[in-house]
């Protein structure tokens, strides 16, 4: 005879204004409750335990993406079929429709143009002393480098922060945030239609090769205006919300900076640690296929999980002191912060190098970065900060 655990419940939004404001307790709750929990405001089973992550994360086919990995069915009407939301052979398909683009070695070339505009940025920004590491740094190294490299016309570009918002926060629970986000998300859709009808891509970028694939008939129309928008949206809140933590994190544990800064070997070490502690995006969502269970929690095929990445890797079943930032953490590398498994970012070279090279650049310079009042910006999906004043200290 086989046991089944009880299934814990939690009745908390963990999507309100609060929760997001304030999640690891939310998540520590959740992870202390059991291997699967049941969002009763969501209709969804919370995963949160790091093995449990991991293993769900490594089976796509019980836990399959190609329904959606929202939270609402309008959006996961809207993007069923793109890399996100497909599986199998149509998944592996996508994704090598563009892999070569962003592989580490293929992305090489595009090292020297992202430490040079970094380099330059964080002169200007230490020259001035005082400046917002939200709208000055963070935003700006990704914005003059990832349009560019996925070949958006210059038009529209005043548009692509709000529609990649949009498009985080358009995946959470029905709520308004999900209400406002959705006609925004159809505004970037509709654009990406317009640049694959007119061809209007830059030579030589990631899009100028999903049209080169559509010509040859690799892919049909549909599919090469997702694949324009699969790498655009996800590609510029992430990195600036891993940026934007980093100075967070450093401003308020000098000792840490001060490791950086003798060693900047570290430097890629601290952005898996930034990740593992601020987790770029919460979560993601999974339909259940079949009747299963997780951890002994019995789990109905039709069910929707929600993976939650952030809570992962806090996880104290994993992480030895889970709530410490520490950038010589010898695992900070096992963070899930940028996914596992099939689904595994696909463009998470390109965004450890623009964060790599700020933090570089910053580390030659800046001895001291002395905080002003944060302030959140809230989303569903992506745990960031709106605005960060910053003043520097340097050595000279
Ligand atoms: C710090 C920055 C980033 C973080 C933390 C991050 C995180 C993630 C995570 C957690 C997933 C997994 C999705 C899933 O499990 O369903 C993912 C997928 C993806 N990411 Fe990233 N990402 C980052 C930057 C980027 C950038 C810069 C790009 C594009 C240039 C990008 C493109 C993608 C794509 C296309 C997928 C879908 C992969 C698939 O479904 O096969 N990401 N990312």
């Amino acid at each position: 005879m086989t046991t089944t655990a009880p299934v814990p419940t939690y009745d908390e939004d963990i999507y309100a204004d609060e929760a997001l404001l304030e999640p690891y307790e939310h998540y520590r709750r959740l992870r202390d409750l059991g291997p699967a929990v049941w969002l009763q405001r969501h209709g969804a089973y919370a995963v949160t335990r790091y093995a449990d992550v991991k293993a769900v994360l490594a089976d796509g086919e019980t836990f399959n993406s190609a329904n959606g990995i929202a939270l609402n069915e309008p959006a996961n009407s809207a993007i069923l079929g793109c890399t996100l939301a497909s599986d199998g052979e149509l998944h592996a398909h996508l994704r090598q429709v563009v892999a070569h683009r962003l592989t580490a070695r293929s992305l090489r070339p595009m090292k020297d143009l992202v430490t040079e505009k970094a380099d330059e940025l964080v002169e200007i920004l230490v020259a001035r002393g005082s400046f917002d590491a939200i709208t000055d740094l963070a935003r700006a190294l990704p914005l003059s480098v990832v349009p560019d490299f996925i070949g958006w016309p210059q038009e529209g570009r005043e548009h692509l922060l709000r529609w990649a918002g949009a498009n985080f926060d358009s995946f959470g629970p029905v709520n308004e945030r999900v209400e406002k986000a959705l006609p925004q998300c159809g505004e970037m859709a509709a654009f990406g239609a317009e640049i694959v009808r007119t061809g209007n891509v830059l030579p030589g970028s990631l899009g100028a090769s999903v049209l080169e694939a559509r010509d040859r008939g690799e892919v049909t129309t549909e599919q090469t205006m997702m694949l324009m928008l699969d790498y655009l949206a996800p590609s510029l809140d992430t990195t600036i919300s891993a940026v934007g933590s980093a100075i967070w994190l450093f401003g308020q544990y000098p000792d840490q900076w001060d490791l950086v800064r003798n060693d900047p070997g570290l430097v890629p070490n601290a952005v898996n640690e930034v990740v593992r502690f601020e987790s770029p995006i919460s979560s993601f969502g999974r339909l259940v296929t079949r009747d299963t269970e997780i951890d002994g929690v019995p789990i109905p095929a039709g069910s929707r999980v929600v993976v939650n990445y952030a809570s992962a890797n806090r996880d104290e079943r994993k992480w030895d002191r889970p709530d410490e930032f520490d950038v010589t953490r010898r695992d900070a590398v096992h963070q899930l912060g940028f996914g596992f498994g099939e689904h595994g970012c696909a463009g998470q070279a390109l965004a450890r190098m623009e964060s790599e090279s700020l933090l570089t650049a910053l580390a030659r310079s800046v001895t001291r970065f002395h905080l002003g009042e944060p302030e959140r910006a809230l989303n569903n999906l992506i745990r960031s900060l709106g605005a960060l004043p910053v003043t520097v200290e340097t050595a000279g």
